[in-house]
């Protein structure tokens, strides 16, 4: 009998422990799909068969399930929300922030952050852990070269002061990398920083089952130190904040109470 997507995912866990049955299904699935015709296969058990063997194949699959879409500032509205409030409060009530950008891709998210925070801190005050999944993402992250369209809605002194353009690409000064620790790290299996005075995580909750959502809310709500804030994406709203003791302080930031 032929697999099915529930073998599949079984099978690539216990190949990768990458856990596809916590991300929404008919989206994966569809993705999957695709991908695997693409690829000239028929079936679930070849293309696992395959995967098993061929590590390039293996590295493609990561990479294209994982969605790395990224930008600079993205949602520039709400980065100005994190700059003119969010990070003044944590500041008085802190002083020195440790900050988390959880899912942080190819780095723009952590990257943003330094540089807002280097308007408020001296650089060599300022460290945060960024962490993704994919170790592609975080090459290329720790890489630090950026099509000009990623930059797009970061504001433009930010540019001018941060990078330097190298042909089509631009590069994000030194002094900003420095300032980031990335790390491998799986939302779904790893032990969360603890005393985080600020996570991001942003347009990664989207792609997770509501049981996989309210077990990462808990644990997130367990990473904050009191009074710290959870910032997340444009349609990650959460619904009943207070299931994990949080509390919504401005649309898409929430405290720990
Ligand atoms: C669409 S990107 C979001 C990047 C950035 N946070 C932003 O909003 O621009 C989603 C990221 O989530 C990562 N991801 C997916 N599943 C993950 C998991 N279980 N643990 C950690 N990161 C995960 C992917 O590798 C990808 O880099």
């Amino acid at each position: 009998m032929s697999w099915t997507y529930d073998d599949f995912t079984k099978a690539v866990f216990n190949l990768t422990k990458i856990d596809l049955s916590s991300y929404k299904e008919r989206q994966m699935k569809r993705r999957i799909d695709s991908l695997i015709s693409r690829n000239n296969f028929r079936q679930y058990e070849e293309y696992y068969k395959a995967l098993q063997t061929d590590k390039d194949l293996l590295e493609k699959f990561l990479n294209y399930i994982t969605i790395n879409v990224s930008e600079f500032y993205r949602n520039p509205g709400q980065w100005e929300v994190l700059r003119e409030h969010i990070i003044p409060m944590l500041i008085e009530k802190h002083g020195k922030l440790k900050i988390w950008s959880a899912a942080s891709s190819t780095g723009e998210e952590p990257y943003s952050v330094v540089m807002l925070l280097q308007e408020f801190f001296p650089l060599e005050d300022i460290k945060v852990i960024a962490t993704d999944i994919d170790k592609e993402a975080i090459r290329k992250a720790k890489e630090g070269l950026y099509l000009e369209k990623s930059l797009q809605s970061l504001p433009r002194e930010y540019i001018s002061k941060f990078f330097t353009v190298e042909e089509e690409l631009f590069r994000i000064d030194d002094r900003i990398k420095e300032r980031v620790e990335f790390r491998h790290h799986d939302l779904l299996m790893d032990p969360y920083p603890n005393n985080c005075h600020l996570i991001i995580c942003r347009n990664v909750m989207i792609y997770f089952t509501e049981e996989a959502k309210n077990k990462l809310y808990v644990k997130f709500g367990e990473a904050l130190a009191d009074d710290g804030v959870l910032f997340v994406g444009n349609t990650e709203q959460i619904i009943f904040p207070h299931k994990y003791k949080l509390k919504s302080i401005r649309t898409f930031f929430y405290k720990k109470m």
